[in-house]
């Protein structure tokens, strides 16, 4: 089974790049809907988090854990890796393909605070912006839209606009996803930059999950996916099968 948790639904989209690579492997999905949203935490708290959420994975079967989230990855990939047994895959920023992509040299990276201000980023930023002037935008605001399931509409729409239409006018012509509850708002984004390139690395953790999968001899089973929350499940599910575009098993899990 392939494990993957994120602080509330937004590793779902992870999740569905997995799902449209490996159709037939078995996956569990865990929600800590009961710390979500990480970007604001200090780093401590979220690694706290994150080895609980990937210890209880591993606990459950898991033979990978996928981190779903970039701001978990960015405080806890480290110390995830020193203490489990299975393989972990994280995931950060697309920001080298970003800058490979821009043609005004201008790129914008939309991420949790967390993110943009850990220790990791600043490496990326290093290592690739490459001259390219990165612009970095936190967006709580579009997090908490994905967690209510909220993903049009007029609220939805000038949310996503007051976070992404400004970067237009700066001469921003490329966009990276750097947090995992931002693709199911991507039709909102895109309308919002019209002729933005937009970058997600769902599809790339995707593959790098698939080859560790394989490395660790974990094969296809029947293709089931279950999910589970640190929250409450009532308030969770609706939101969820939104997310997702159809219900999913869900359980609540209590004191992680
Ligand atoms: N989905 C998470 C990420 O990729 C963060 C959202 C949050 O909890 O603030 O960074």
């Amino acid at each position: 089974m392939i494990g993957l948790f994120d602080p509330g639904l937004g590793g779902l989209s992870v999740a569905r790049a997995v799902r449209a690579l490996l159709p037939r492997h078995d996956l569990l999905y865990l929600a800590d809907t009961a710390y979500c949203p990480y970007g604001p935490l200090a780093p401590e708290l979220v690694r706290a988090r994150a080895l609980a959420c990937a210890t209880w994975l591993v606990k459950q079967g898991a033979g990978v854990v996928v981190v779903a989230c970039n701001t978990a990855t960015s405080a806890a990939i480290e110390i995830l890796r020193a203490r489990l047994s299975a393989p972990i895959v994280g995931m950060e920023p697309g920001l080298k393909p970003a800058v490979a992509a821009t043609r005004t040299g201008r790129v914008a990276v939309l991420a949790t605070s967390g993110t943009l201000g850990g220790e990791r980023f600043q490496r990326l930023r290093e290592r690739f912006a490459h001259g390219a002037e990165v612009v970095t935008v936190a967006c709580p605001e579009m997090v908490q839209l994905v967690e209510d399931g909220e993903l049009d509409g007029p609220r939805a729409r000038a949310v996503v606009a007051a976070c992404v239409e400004p970067l237009g006018a700066r001469g921003v012509d490329t966009l990276v996803l750097g947090c995992t509850h931002f693709p199911p708002l991507r039709p909102l984004i895109a309308a919002a930059a019209p002729r933005a390139t937009i970058i997600d690395t769902g599809p790339a953790v995707a593959a790098q999950t698939a080859r560790v999968a394989s490395a660790a001899g974990i094969g296809p089973g029947d293709g089931t996916m279950r999910c589970a929350t640190t929250g409450d499940p009532a308030l969770v599910a609706p939101a969820l099968a939104r997310v997702w575009g159809a219900p999913l098993p869900l359980e609540g899990i209590r004191d992680l």
